[in-house]
């Protein structure tokens, strides 16, 4: 038996008042629909269906692992499922609905919806929260044995049902086979003229069908993010969420209210973060190694025992002992080799800095090969362009390079070379000799 997952994410987001669609928005770097996309696939939804609408052309690369269907017109969370029918299967089984707006849904809990519709074989089970502040959500009617009546949308609320607490997630585990049996008899006479998804547990309970509610522990993982501020809410929680996580293995952190983790970083234990420290991409982290303050790696890979001060770093590759800052700038193709030191207002662009080589001030290399020993004096730089193309640099082990040298690509200094303070080198300098 398949478990599927439909992921509603065909909305405008009209309270982000953006030109970017709503789940296109990102929480700690990864887009609001690519959350749910992942926490489908990690509760084991081997099918992963995504509806799509509006803004369909920047969302849709976005869940290109997914089976894209499209709903031309936005009519409701109803009429999104009904678009998405014909592609699911009129077999028994979990039929997941997740909404592309609440990024904080956990697989367990998904997990745990599944396994109860599945035990107590119910026709639905809802995942349902008490949040501080009901206000917008739908809310949860029960009778007075507690037996789930149906969900009246906030806008359509008589003043009582504004009082109840309990409010629906818009996540819900369906009987596949009874949700899409069901979907013909959705009509849109509310308050908003839209075909609810939520009119179908009344429906099921009016049938005699079992619909169960379950309650979230933590309110937080239901949230949906409908405007900025609960963009900026739920990026608070998850950032909390995972640096929580990361301290519990281990990860020291002076603030970790200052610290920013993305999805898919590593960090071992014994890394040390500073404040306002970003970390983004695929980002690795060995052992002993300081971030921070003020430093942002995307996508890098980072050794042991490095100190990376107030670096700003994008698709490197930083080896052991390496000492960067503070305020240096590693472009993509920058590899630090061991022990290397890339100091103070330094910028390096696809270039190898080989082992225990040095370039402390002011410098910039790009295009660039250096061995190891190396050791490039202040205000250096590879002119690595002549306004029509890219040239390389290459500089041999145990080279010195003098203060406010131009090295004027293509270009080669061989082996124990030394070029002298001010110079501008044309033309390669031999193994050994004074250029
Ligand atoms: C929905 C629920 C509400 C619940 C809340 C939880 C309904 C009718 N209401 O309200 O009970 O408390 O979520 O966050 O379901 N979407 C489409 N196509 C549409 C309309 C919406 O794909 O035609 C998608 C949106 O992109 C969004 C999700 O469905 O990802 C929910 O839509 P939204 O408009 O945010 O519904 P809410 O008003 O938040
Ligand atoms: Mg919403």
């Amino acid at each position: 038996m398949d478990n599927i997952a439909l992921i509603l994410a065909a909305g405008e987001g009209k309270r982000m008042h953006s030109s970017k669609p709503k789940v296109a928005h990102e929480m700690l770097g990864r887009p609001l629909v690519r959350w749910a996309v992942e926490a489908a696939r990690d509760a084991g939804c081997s099918r992963v269906v995504t509806v799509l609408g509006h803004g369909r052309e920047v969302v849709e690369p976005l869940v290109a692992d997914t089976q894209v269907v499209v709903q031309e017109q936005q009519k409701g969370t109803g009429h999104a499922v009904l678009c998405a029918r014909p592609f699911l299967d009129q077999t028994p089984g979990n039929l997941v609905v997740l909404s592309g707006d609440s990024p904080l849904i956990c697989p367990e809990t998904i997990r745990a919806l599944m396994a109860q519709r599945e035990s107590e074989d119910a026709a639905a089970v809802v995942l349902t929260m008490c949040p501080p502040d009901p206000t917008g959500y739908g809310r949860v009617e029960r009778d007075s044995a507690g037996q789930v009546l149906g969900i009246v949308e906030h806008k359509d609320c008589t003043p009582q049902q504004l009082e109840l607490q309990e409010c629906n997630s818009g996540i819900y585990c369906f009987d596949a086979v009874q949700l899409l049996s069901h979907l013909s008899g959705l009509t849109a006479n509310n308050a908003q003229g839209e075909y609810y998804l939520t009119d179908v547990i009344g429906m099921f309970q009016r049938e005699g069908l079992r619909v169960l509610a379950r309650c979230c522990d933590d309110y937080t993982e239901a949230l949906g993010v409908n405007s900025r501020v609960q963009l900026a809410q739920a990026t608070a929680i998850m950032r909390e969420r995972t640096n929580l996580a990361f301290m519990e293995a281990g990860v020291t952190m002076l603030d970790p209210n200052q610290v920013y983790i993305g999805p898919d970083v590593s960090i071992a234990p014994d890394v040390e973060l500073l404040p306002q420290t970003f970390l983004f991409g695929t980002t690795s982290i060995a052992e002993g190694t300081v971030v921070g303050p003020q430093s942002r790696l995307t996508n890098c890979v980072v050794g042991r025992d490095c100190t990376l001060d107030e670096t700003v770093a994008v698709d490197a590759r930083i080896e052991n002992g390496v000492n960067c800052g503070p305020r240096c700038y590693l472009r993509p193709g920058t590899h630090l080799l061991d022990n290397s030191k890339v100091g103070t207002h330094v910028e390096i662009k696809n270039s190898t800095v080989g082992e225990g080589s040095k370039v402390p001030h002011l410098s910039y290399m790009g295009d660039a090969t250096l061995g190891s020993g190396v050791n490039v004096g202040a205000g250096s730089i590879t002119c690595n362009y002549d306004g029509y193309s890219k040239f390389p640099t290459t500089i041999g082990n145990g080279v010195f390079v003098g203060s406010d040298t131009m090295l004027v690509a293509p270009v080669q200094v061989g082996e124990n070379a030394m070029i002298g303070a001010g110079s501008t080198i044309t033309k390669d300098v031999p193994p050994g000799a004074l250029g």
